[in-house]
């Protein structure tokens, strides 16, 4: 069952009812205003960091689910008859409803009683505001006379503190009204010089900022007491909640229509300059008002609009393909690539699984992020990097999270989680393979992001790499820490107290539980770490001598190979790769476990450092991958399941079986394996696993999958779980950029080179060819790829030129096009 459909075109998916099985979202803003909105037009909006800079409220695991957002009511005035054009809060029936969430923006219409009304919401580029362009038509024979009242909760800025912090939150909301804009200015007065606004294009026939008089006592925002009176109490808030509510009064002839404006933002003025007039408490609003003044004229409306539809016309040209399978198409040339874009900016903070207050930027999924995400933007790549390595430690080791508004490390959750670090190497492998920028190696960066501490990014990735090396248990594979890449894997915490962190609660001195998986993930980054020495040694250093001893590529060779050899000593468990070692030093992921006997990641890692290529144990680990892991919705964490608590494991076990780590299928290493198939030669398998989690393929049974049929889960309900088949966590999770680099760069096998475009597909067997343009370095790259034979092998002609091996060459400075025939067989 399905509840709307693709418009490719457009590049937006259209919802038809408003009633879907979760609430349906997208994201607003990719600078740094950013806003979260539903389908029904729920969510919320902030300024940098969705924890201490949140513009509105939102109230998580509410009932109904998905209550508090961008409301608009429509009130018949000769009737009193009000509804919601969004159908959320009020619920009243509407016709003709369609939600289309596309890039950046939303549009909301639907019909009611002959009233047409459509908000589109977007955030122009460089402005930390958001537009709601609402257009009301009457499509009835006879004149309507109309009322409109907008609708928003303001939040007292500290998301966790607003939701808290009650007694001291309730006295101390102050706004300002003044012409058709409210400004919200808590804590203007003292420590804060950056306040909120809410304005309308419009005359106001009334306002109100103090919810309860708006709402009236005991109502909800189904039934707001103004609304249904059909006239504002032009309330002034002092303490409790602080609103904005506009309301127009609207005379429309049959036929006719009129566009509103209403416009959401947030401002910072200089300290020095915060009142005006000077030593008053009344907020400067000079600095403000040409803003206000330019985005109430719906010509620049327009205007913002096309710039920011052009902008990601630009972002998504960087890679377009034309295949057989139209979810492909889909996915890669949009839906794919924009959860890339939205991941990158949020992390794992703001979702409608996140709350914005728990985490903030993580050092090893921010890493991974833009794994997806460098190709649109390499300099917002370059950025990212930079910030992450500056909340690494001397040790090498790395804070595992970062809050986006301050840039530092976060003390509560801290370090040691042991995989962080070396993250980092493949994010800056990545990102100079792409852009060609050898200059990063060589940007001063600090530790801890402490002053003075600054060593050349390149110094970064040997520590973090030593960090691993330093850091190995009894067999001689990396020690695990609180956790390793799966969060939940706590093989030092024993913990059996309700409440504590299963991550920062260690109850063991964790010299003992190594991770295979760590391993594997340190063969990859030491192979990638090869090119950048080389790179390094060329591009950067030249005959200079470095400030610091830098290790000659043989020590990653070594090291590589040695790893390699203690994972073949003891990570390899017959049939697969065993998954780590406990506390007591017995396997994990092993035939001779009970429970939890093969999991994904290793064997999905370990292939993908192209461990067991050569000798067939990858192709041994793949097909148990298969045997045991493997469902038509996807492949499963581990398995069997775990059915109890296990001291020694840890959050692993606390879930109940089929969901999350325990043996849900946590979409993020599904990708790995789609990787290692084709790795393997096995291009049919690799795709397989594509289409299975491919939340376009699975459109078909979105009142199995409930959450959205465009963006990719953090999980599907595993084969254990009664609601095996359901998604969750939908939005933030590195299923995106992982299933984004499986497809463009394994499958469709079109991917970055420090010297060149690699080529190398493995495309599903029945497919004859397809044709991809990829934007690399300034040039566009335009492949024909045809099928001329069953097998895998490259032949490369470039400009009509035979070119041996399968790296296009970069092209002389001037060219701006390549034209490239690949015939694979
Ligand atoms: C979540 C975390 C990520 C972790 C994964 C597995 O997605 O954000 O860091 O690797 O869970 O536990
Ligand atoms: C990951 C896991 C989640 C766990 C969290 C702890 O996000 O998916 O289950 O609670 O890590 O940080």
């Amino acid at each position: 069952m399905k509840y709307g459909y693709f418009d490719d075109k457009a590049r937006e998916y259209v919802i038809t009812r408003p009633d879907t099985p979760l609430p349906w979202i997208n994201y607003l803003g990719s600078q740094e205003y950013f806003g979260l909105i539903s389908n029904t037009s729920g969510g919320y909006s902030f300024y940098k960091d969705a924890r201490l800079r949140r513009l509105t409220r939102y109230r998580y695991n509410n009932a109904p689910l998905d209550m508090g957002g961008r409301y608009i009511y429509m009130r018949d005035n000769a009737s009193a008859d009000f509804w919601s054009p969004s159908w959320m809060p009020v619920r009243r029936d509407v016709d003709e409803y369609t939600c289309r969430h596309g890039m950046g923006y939303t549009t909301i219409a639907s019909k009611h009683s002959g009233i047409h009304v459509q908000t589109r919401t977007f955030v122009p580029l460089n402005e930390t505001l958001e537009i709601w362009e609402v257009t009301v038509t009457n499509q009835r024979e006879t004149p309507a006379d109309l009322s409109l009242f907008s609708a928003i909760e303001f939040c007292l800025w500290d998301a966790n503190d607003d939701a808290t912090n009650f007694q001291r939150n309730y006295s101390i909301g102050q706004v300002e009204i003044v012409d058709e804009v409210i400004y919200h200015k808590t804590e203007y007065r003292e420590r804060r010089d950056h306040f909120a606004y809410f304005a309308c294009s419009e005359p106001l026939a009334g306002y109100d900022t103090q919810r309860e008089i708006f709402l009236g006592a005991y109502r909800g925002w189904d039934s707001p007491l103004v609304v249904e009176k059909g006239q504002s109490g032009d309330s002034e808030a002092h303490g409790w909640q602080p609103i904005g509510s506009h309301h127009v009064q609207l005379s429309l002839k049959p036929g006719e229509h009129k566009k509103i404006i209403i416009l959401l933002g947030y401002h910072e003025n200089p300290k020095d300059d915060k009142f005006d007039p000077p030593g008053s408490q009344i907020v400067n609003k000079r600095t403000v008002k040409p803003i206000i003044a330019k985005y109430l004229n719906p010509a620049n409306v327009e205007a913002a609009f096309v710039e920011l539809f052009d902008s990601w016309t630009a972002l998504l040209a960087k890679y377009q393909v034309v295949s057989p399978d139209e979810h492909v198409n889909r996915m890669v040339n949009i839906w794919n690539a924009y959860q890339c874009m939205v991941t990158f900016n949020m992390s794992r903070s703001a979702s409608y699984f996140e709350s914005g207050i728990g985490r903030g930027m993580g050092f090893r999924d921010s890493n991974q992020d833009l794994l997806g995400f460098v190709h649109m933007i390499p300099e917002r790549a370059r950025e990212r990097i930079l910030d992450l390595a500056a909340t690494q430690l001397k040790s090498g080791g790395a804070f595992h999270q970062y809050q986006p508004l301050t840039k530092r490390g976060n003390n509560e959750v801290g370090t040691g989680f042991n995989d962080d670090p070396a993250w980092l190497v493949l994010g800056v492998a990545a990102y100079v393979k792409e852009s060609g920028d050898w200059s990063i190696l060589d940007a001063p960066v600090q530790y801890e992001n402490e002053p003075g501490s600054e060593t050349p990014l390149y110094e970064h990735l040997q520590r973090a790499l030593q960090y691993t090396l330093d850091r190995r248990g009894p067999n001689n594979l990396p020690l695990i820490g609180r956790a390793d890449w799966n969060d939940c894997l706590n093989l030092n915490c024993f913990s059996d107290t309700p409440g504590q962190s299963f991550q920062t609660t260690v109850g063991k001195d964790g010299t003992v539980a190594e991770s295979v998986f760590i391993a594997g993930l340190f063969v990859l980054a030491c192979k990638e770490m090869l090119g950048i020495v080389d790179g390094y040694k060329l591009n950067v250093l030249g005959d200079k001598p470095a400030s610091f001893n830098v290790q000659p590529s043989t020590f990653y060779v070594n090291a590589a190979a040695d790893m390699e050899k203690t994972v073949w000593a003891a990570g390899w468990d017959g049939e697969w790769f065993k998954r780590a070692y406990d506390d007591f030093g017995r396997p994990v992921g092993s035939k001779e476990n009970a429970e939890g006997k093969i999991f994904i990641e290793p064997q999905g890692i370990c292939i993908l450092a192209g461990l067991g290529i050569d000798n067939g144990n990858a192709v041994k680990a793949l097909d148990s991958v298969e045997t045991y892991l493997a469902t038509p919705h996807g492949i499963v964490l581990q398995n069997p399941a775990y059915t109890q608590y296990y001291l020694e494991l840890g959050e692993i076990s606390s879930y109940p079986p089929g969901y999350k780590e325990n043996a849900g299928i946590f979409c993020h290493t599904n990708p790995w394996i789609m990787l290692a198939e084709a790795k393997a030669g096995r291009a049919d398998k690799a795709f397989s696993y594509y289409k299975r989690i491919c939340p376009s393929a699975r459109e078909e049974i979105s009142d199995v999958h409930r959450c959205e049929p465009y963006v990719y889960a953090q999980m599907i309900a595993g084969k254990d779980a009664p609601t095996h088949g359901e998604a969750k966590n939908s939005w933030l999770s590195g299923t995106a950029a992982w299933n984004y680099v499986a497809i463009t760069q394994g499958i469709l096998g079109i991917k970055p080179a420090y010297n060149g475009l690699e080529v190398a597909p493995m495309l599903p067997s029945d497919w004859s060819g397809c044709e991809v343009v990829r934007q690399f370095r300034g040039v566009r790259y335009e492949v024909t790829i045809k099928r001329s034979g069953p097998g895998n092998t490259v032949r490369l002609e470039v400009d009509g030129q035979p070119v041996a091996g399968n790296i296009i060459p970069l092209p002389v400075d001037g060219v701006k096009t390549v034209k490239v025939n690949v015939s694979v067989g």
